[in-house]
């Protein structure tokens, strides 16, 4: 297994590893610390199925089943489908618009998530170039960064962070094919207070974890004084030198770290370019720091 990391301080290529195959302790130990160090992983040219991406991302811990779980690979409701693809009668085939906004998967979630692994299947290209790109942010450097000032400030505290908030903000978007939340969906993710700054389980080193998709106001704090502290950590972590941007290929897989990045899918291609990617989302339930030693 070869690991060349980019020169973005974020991102790196795993070769010569078939991720189909099963992963043995050292590779994994090797993959987890190269997660942690690196915050997203690419692995090229792989060819998983359904039950075999299912696989490798138990590996890491135990798969989310996402609440509004609209479109899985048929019997792994872990498996999700994000495709603009319809089918023969016009129905969509998969959820056409995941994570177009910075965000961090399942900070609404009072056990937040590892990793994502997303294999791609279907990229859309235009003029020679690829489109619809994943975009990501280092939070290891953007909590290494603040100033002492707002490190006190914030220091203990909590941010209440809401499903409902992100896709609230997806729903309005014109052609938007989700719903209003069920009272039942509601109810199984009511918002979550989450420190500001947490260990990161893999590196121990401090993170900041808060995000504009989710975070909605800083526990305990008037209303205009959490507001102005949310959109400076926003602005903050926005800077340009925290960026890697993604650039798919077809047969790519992609394993990012969910608790020290943040991230952000480009919406830069039409319903006729299609994308196809299969997804699941591990939950942080193992003892990371144990694994990675
Ligand atoms: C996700 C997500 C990004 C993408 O699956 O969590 O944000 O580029 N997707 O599809
Ligand atoms: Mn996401």
């Amino acid at each position: 297994m070869q690991i060349t990391p980019n020169n973005a301080g974020l991102g790196a290529r795993v070769e010569g590893i078939d991720l189909a195959q099963p992963l043995a302790p050292e590779g994994f130990r090797t993959l987890l610390r190269a997660l942690g160090q690196y915050g997203v992983l690419c692995f090229p040219r792989q060819d998983l199925d359904a039950p075999q991406l299912s696989a490798f991302g138990s590996r890491f811990g135990e798969l989310e089943v996402n609440v509004a779980n609209l479109f899985h690979a048929p019997g792994h409701p872990e498996v999700m489908i994000l495709s603009n693809r319809r089918d023969a009668e016009g129905r969509p085939t998969g959820l056409n618009d995941a994570g177009q906004g910075w965000h961090t998967d399942m900070s609404y979630s009072a056990e937040i998530a590892l990793a994502n692994a997303l294999h791609a299947k279907e990229v859309p290209m235009r003029d020679g170039r690829p489109l619809g790109s994943t975009q990501f942010r280092n939070m290891h450097a953007a909590y290494d960064d603040l100033p002492a000032e707002v490190v006190q400030r914030l220091e203990g505290r909590v941010a209440i962070h809401d499903f409902e908030k992100f896709w609230d903000v997806m729903r309005m978007r014109p052609g938007s094919i989700r719903k209003p939340l069920t009272p039942e969906q509601r109810a199984k993710k009511p918002p979550v207070p989450q420190p500001i700054f947490r260990l990161h389980p893999i590196t121990g080193r401090r993170i900041l974890y808060c995000n504009p998709g989710y975070a909605m106001r800083i526990k305990g704090l008037e209303e205009a004084e959490s507001t102005a502290l949310l959109e400076y950590l926003f602005r903050h972590q926005a800077q340009e030198k925290y960026l890697y941007s993604h650039d798919w290929t077809p047969g790519d897989l992609l394993m990012w770290d969910n608790i020290g990045t943040v991230h952000n899918a480009v919406a830069d291609y039409g319903p006729e370019e299609p994308r196809s990617i299969l997804r699941v989302q591990v939950m942080a339930t193992l003892d990371y720091a144990a694994l990675a030693a």
